[in-house]
């Protein structure tokens, strides 16, 4: 079995004096059961990675390019990312997949080239409002997870993030029945892709209003293997208790 992960991802959020949350967190979780992420913005990544060398905290990109290098203005390669210290990369998620129009192919091409360069891809999945209330949740996270995943995923090298659009930055939570439903499914379609000793084992994040009062509650749902937590990661005071709730469950 992966450790179990909690994740942070801070978006468009933190110039350099963000770090000394980073300093904050790394200096209350010395020796921490959990893995422990934080995806700053692509600004921070190399100094952050810097900061915590030599400690148990990891740091990861929010994106990265298909492509290895060239005339992509703005891009990021996912070897520049592992360059500059990352370990993982968060792709596909639904912010940019709305405000980039990516499509799961794109998250696909995204994946390998992370999995060439040593990362950890961290791949989101998830229904809009809209489609949860057509009852078409399952049809919509089967068909991300099948074309936005490469072969190839195993436990070492893929995490699943499962984000419903509608809990991101709302305050709104599923119900656990409704996680469990989802995080069920998942798993079995990892099982059933992967194998059974890789798909058992890819951990899977919950996503979306994630906070220090829901975390154990969350946790405490089958096949939840951690978190991927938007606003309660940037403050170490937030993000705190979210780890020590997932590390209560190991
Ligand atoms: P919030 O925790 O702010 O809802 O964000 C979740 C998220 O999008 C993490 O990737």
């Amino acid at each position: 079995m992966a450790r179990k992960l909690a994740a942070g991802n801070w978006k468009m959020n933190g110039t350099r004096c963000a770090l000394d949350e980073l300093s904050a967190l790394a200096k209350a979780h010395p020796d921490p059961s959990v893995d422990i992420l934080i995806c700053p913005p692509a600004t921070l990544i190399r100094t952050a990675a810097s900061l915590v060398d030599g400690g148990p905290l990891l740091i990861g990109g929010q994106d990265c390019h298909s492509q290895v290098s060239g005339a992509h203005t703005g891009d990021i390669s996912a070897d520049m990312l592992a360059d500059a210290g990352a370990t993982h990369v968060i792709l596909g998620h639904s912010e940019r997949r709305e405000d980039h129009g990516e499509s799961s192919d794109d998250v696909n091409a995204k994946a390998r080239a992370a999995h060439a360069s040593g990362l950890v891809a961290i791949v989101c999945v998830g229904e809009s409002l809209a489609q949860r209330e057509a009852s078409n949740t399952l049809d919509i996270i089967g068909g991300q997870l099948a074309s936005s995943l490469p072969d190839g995923c195993t436990a070492a090298n893929t995490v699943i993030a499962y984000e419903p659009i509608w809990a991101i930055g709302t305050g709104k939570v599923p119900s656990t029945a409704q996680i469990d439903e989802v995080h069920d499914f998942i798993r079995a379609r990892m099982i059933r892709r992967f194998g059974q000793a890789e798909g058992a084992a890819i951990p899977l994040l919950y996503g979306g209003s994630v906070k220090p009062d829901n975390a154990a509650e969350i946790f405490a749902t089958d096949n939840v293997d951690g978190a991927l937590v938007g606003g309660a990661s940037l403050k170490a005071a937030d993000f705190s208790p979210i780890i020590k709730a997932l590390e209560g469950t190991v």
